[in-house]
C-alpha cells in the first residue's frame, strides 16, 4: 500500500469522499418538471472521479508528495488510463483474492440479453459493444484467483477504453438524454457506472488514505435486482429512506441463487421486525402468503408509507386495513397478507400456523431489540410451528442452533458488508 500525506493525501481523501457519496447516489439530478436522469448522472459523476484520478502522474506525485498532472498535449487520454492502470497493477498486493474483492459487484450483474446490443454510431460499432460485454463476462468468470498480470489488466483496460468512447458520445451530444433514458441504454449505462466504481474503488484500496478506514467501497456498490426489475436507483433510494439495508440487494440475490424449496409452510415470522418489511417480503413473496411482523408498537402513518412503497416496487394495487393493521394485495392470483402485530414477539407462539419462513435480524439488546434468543433458546418452540411434511427456510444474523448442526439441515454462511459487517445464516430448520 502506498503511503501518502500532505496535499496529496487531502486530494485523495476528498475524491474518495465524493466516490462514496456517488455510491450512495446523493447526486441524483431531477431537472425541473422532468424525469430524473439516472443512471446517467451517476455515470457522469463517477467518470469525473475516474478522470480526476487518471489525469495524475501517480508515480511522480507519490515521489514528491504533491499532485503532478500528465501533460495533456503529450499523453493521450487512453495513454493516461494505461499509466493509471499500470500504477494500480504494480502496487496490487500479492494476495489471491485481492482483485476478486474489487470486482465483486460483477457477480450480481446480468450481462446477457438483447439490451446489451449497443446503438451503432460514427464512433462506436456494434462489435465494440460485443467485445466490451465479452471482456466483462471473461473477467467475471475468471475472478477467482485473478492475478494482477499484464494480460489481465489489458482486459480491464479494454473495458475502460470502451467506456471512454461512450462517455465521449454523451459529452459530444451523439447520445441524447432521451436516448440515455431508453430502457436498454439505461441498463447499459448502469453497467458502465458500476464498472467505473469498481475501478475507482480498486485505486483507493492501494492508497493509504485517511478517510478509507479499511472499508472496501466496492461492497457498498448497488446493482439492479433482475428478478423484480428493480433498478439501482430504486434500491439506492430505498436504502436512503432506510426501507432496506445496504446489504439487502446481495441478500436478495443470494437467496434467489440458492432457490427456496417449494414445500415450505405458508407463513413468515419476523420477530422484532420494526419497519424492516420490504426485503423479507421480496425474498419470500413467491412462497409465502401470510407475513407476521412483530414489534412492540407500530405507527399507522409509517404503515401507510410502507404500503405505497410496496405498490411502487411491485407495480400493484395495495390495500391497508387500518382496523386490522394489515396490508394486502394480489400477487400472481394469490392474496398476500402482511400482519403488523404490535405485541411481544412471544405471542406469535400461540398461533396455529404453518411456519415456512423465519427471518430475523437486528434483535440484540445492544440494538434495542428483544434479546429473546430466538436463534437458540426459543428455536425448539419455533420448530414446533413447522407442520409435518413441510420445511422452514431461515435467514438470520444470529446463528440458528448456536452452531449445533442437528438443529438445521443446510446452512450457508455469508458475511455481508453492512454498518456492522454482519454475518448472515441461510438454511432450513430441521
Ligand atoms: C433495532 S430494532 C431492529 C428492527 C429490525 N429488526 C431491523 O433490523 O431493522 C429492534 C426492534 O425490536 C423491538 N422489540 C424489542 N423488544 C421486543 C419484544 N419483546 N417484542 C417485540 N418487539 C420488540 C423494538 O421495538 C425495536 O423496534
Amino acid at each position: 500500500m502506498i503511503d501518502v500525506n500532505g496535499k496529496l493525501s487531502n486530494f485523495i481523501d476528498s475524491v474518495y469522499q465524493t466516490h462514496l457519496d456517488n455510491i450512495k447516489s446523493i447526486y441524483s439530478v431531477r431537472p425541473k418538471g422532468r424525469k430524473p436522469i439516472m443512471p446517467l448522472t451517476n455515470f457522469v459523476f463517477e467518470f469525473f472521479i475516474f478522470n480526476s484520478l487518471y489525469q495524475i502522474d501517480w508515480p511522480s506525485s507519490c515521489k514528491i508528495n504533491s499532485i503532478k498532472y500528465h501533460d495533456r498535449e503529450d499523453i493521450s487520454e487512453f495513454n493516461q488510463i494505461a499509466k493509471f492502470l499500470r500504477f494500480i497493477r504494480q502496487n496490487c498486493p500479492n494476495e489471491n483474492s485481492f482483485l476478486k474483492d474489487f470486482f465483486e459487484p460483477l457477480n450480481y450483474l446480468n450481462l446477457e440479453g438483447r439490451w446489451t446490443k449497443i446503438i451503432e454510431d460514427d464512433r462506436i460499432k456494434i462489435k465494440h459493444g460485443e467485445s466490451f460485454f465479452n471482456n466483462l463476462n471473461w473477467l467475471r468468470s475468471n475472478l477467482e484467483g485473478l492475478q494482477p498480470t499484464k494480460t489481465n489488466f489489458r482486459k480491464i483496460e479494454l473495458c475502460l477504453q470502451f467506456i471512454v468512447d461512450v462517455r465521449n458520445n454523451i459529452f459530444h451530444g451523439t447520445k441524447t438524454q432521451e436516448e440515455a433514458r431508453e430502457k436498454s441504454q439505461a441498463k447499459r449505462i448502469e453497467i458502465y457506472d458500476i464498472y467505473l466504481k469498481c475501478i475507482n474503488s480498486l485505486f483507493f484500496s492501494i492508497i493509504d488514505c485517511q478517510a478509507r478506514r479499511n472499508t472496501i467501497s466496492t461492497q457498498k456498490i448497488q446493482f439492479p435486482i433482475d428478478t423484480y426489475n428493480i433498478e439501482t436507483k430504486t434500491i439506492l433510494s430505498l436504502i436512503h429512506m432506510r426501507k432496506i439495508k445496504i446489504e439487502d440487494s446481495r441478500i436478495i440475490y443470494f437467496t434467489n441463487s440458492i432457490s427456496i424449496k417449494s414445500n415450505i409452510g405458508d407463513t413468515l415470522f419476523y420477530p422484532s421486525a420494526g419497519y424492516d418489511i420490504i426485503t423479507p417480503l421480496l425474498i419470500a413473496i413467491e412462497h409465502i402468503n401470510n407475513f407476521y411482523f412483530y414489534n412492540v408498537s407500530y405507527e399507522f402513518r409509517k404503515l401507510d408509507i410502507i404500503k405505497s412503497y410496496i405498490g411502487k416496487i411491485l407495480k400493484i394495487d395495495v390495500e391497508l386495513d387500518k382496523h386490522k393493521r394489515t396490508i394486502s394485495f394480489i400477487f400472481k392470483k394469490i392474496r398476500k397478507i402482511l400482519y403488523f402485530c404490535a405485541d411481544d414477539n412471544k405471542s406469535f407462539l400461540e398461533k396455529d400456523i404453518s411456519l415456512g419462513f423465519y427471518f430475523h435480524r437486528g434483535d440484540s439488546s445492544g440494538e434495542g431489540g428483544s434479546n429473546q434468543k430466538w436463534d437458540s433458546e426459543l428455536l425448539s418452540q419455533l420448530k414446533k410451528k413447522v407442520k409435518i411434511g413441510k420445511e422452514c427456510f431461515f435467514i438470520s444474523d444470529g446463528e440458528p442452533g448456536g452452531g449445533m448442526s442437528e438443529e438445521i439441515s443446510i446452512k450457508h454462511e455469508k458475511k455481508l458488508y453492512s454498518d456492522r459487517n454482519r454475518k448472515y445464516y441461510f438454511g432450513y430448520l430441521k
